[in-house]
């Protein structure tokens, strides 16, 4: 495992329920379990990719990071850099957040809902520098061109309104804007699924151009695993609101030791054409977040499933380095992973 010191961000037995409320006088008759004890770490300047199926807890993981949710319970540990104290954002007081707040930024799905439609490029990247009172006059302008200029946009772009862009050139005022502050950590939430497919990958190495350049951190969501793959160093997989594994990305495409990720990379096309008809198909839909089945909430779907799994909560347990994995069995589970299959990701 990473040892607490390297870490820029960790995050431990976090939660988030939303009340569900009915009737007039808006009685609580349940909960939506959307997070239900995730933990994870993110080292300085690395890629942690966060996947699962939709409705998984995925972006509400990142809106509590952000600080958007305050969580049910858990911790969010953030290192503040120059070797300040390590803080807990779910606990720290709304007027402590403030000057954390510039260290993590997020760029979300939708780029044109994100970006203010009434102002022009250049308010919209200086906005963040004024509001913290970090640049003024000459030196605003100067950082904004440059902000313009990493995202790869041109500096007459800067007086154009959101609306005269195309959604690939506004994704990259949205990575602009999220880097006015020069942050550690950037949460991108499916930054390329709105997006034409050549446009995702030139945003993709936008990304990996940047964090090469200011050696940022990115928590990167996403429900595809072959983009996960191709940027991250290590990979949590949710189902319902758990993690189910949690790997170094090689270790996870090599050998899977979960049935759920076995048969996620059972549905990735193949490059041999003798292992098509591999597919896994899962029985029924996935868990709904308000009735988590009991034990595993895998359970019902999984191909392996014991008596024992729909009884006891598997814990996430180190199987391998660094490899944690939530399964009674998977110990005498041989399951078959990305690279044998042939995965084309
Ligand atoms: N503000 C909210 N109030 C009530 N329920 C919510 C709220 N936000 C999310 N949920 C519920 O929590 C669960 C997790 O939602 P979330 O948006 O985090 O999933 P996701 O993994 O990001 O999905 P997707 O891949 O579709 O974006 C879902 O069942 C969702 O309906
Ligand atoms: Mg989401």
């Amino acid at each position: 495992m990473v040892s607490d010191s390297e870490l820029l961000l960790e995050v431990t037995d976090l939660k988030k329920y939303f009340p569900v409320q009915k009737g007039v006088f808006r009685k609580v008759v349940g909960h939506i379990k959307a997070v239900d004890g995730v933990s994870f770490g993110i080292k300085e300047g690395e890629t942690l990719g966060l996947v699962g199926e939709s409705g998984c807890g995925k972006t509400t993981v990142g809106r509590m990071i952000m600080g958007a949710y305050r969580p049910t319970g858990g911790s969010i540990w953030f290192q503040p850099p120059n070797g300040a104290t390590r803080v807990d954002l779910a606990a720290i007081e709304p007027s402590k957040m403030k000057p954390l707040r510039r260290h993590i930024q997020m760029v979300f799905q939708d780029p044109f809902a994100s970006l203010n439609p009434r102002m022009t490029v250049r308010e919209i990247l200086a906005e963040p520098l004024v509001v913290n009172r970090i640049a003024r006059g000459r030196d605003l302008e100067d950082r904004v061109r440059s902000l313009i200029d990493l995202v790869g946009l041109k500096i007459q772009h800067l007086n154009r309104y959101p609306h005269a862009f195309s959604g690939g050139q506004r994704q990259r005022i949205s990575i602009a804007r999220a880097l006015a502050l020069y942050p550690r950590l950037l949460v991108a939430d499916e930054p390329t699924s709105a997006l034409d497919v050549s446009v995702q990958a030139q945003i993709v190495n936008l990304a990996l151009e940047i964090q090469e350049q200011l050696g940022l951190a990115y928590l990167f969501i996403s429900h595809d695993l072959g983009l996960i793959r191709h940027i991250s160093q290590r990979i949590v997989l949710m189902y319902v609101g758990r993690v189910v594994e949690y790997a170094p990305a090689q270790s996870l495409f090599d050998r899977p030791r979960h049935p759920y990720t076995e048969a996620l990379m059972s549905n990735v096309p193949s490059t041999r054409p003798e292992l098509v008809g591999r597919k896994i198909i899962l029985k029924g839909d996935p868990a709904d977040p308000m009735n988590v089945p009991s034990g595993c909430p895998f359970h019902p779907r999984c191909l392996y499933a014991q008596q024992l799994c729909s009884q006891v909560v598997p814990p996430l347990l180190e199987v391998d380095a660094g490899h944690l994995v939530a399964c009674h069995f998977s110990g005498s589970l041989n399951l078959t992973g990305c690279d044998a299959l042939g995965c084309a990701i």
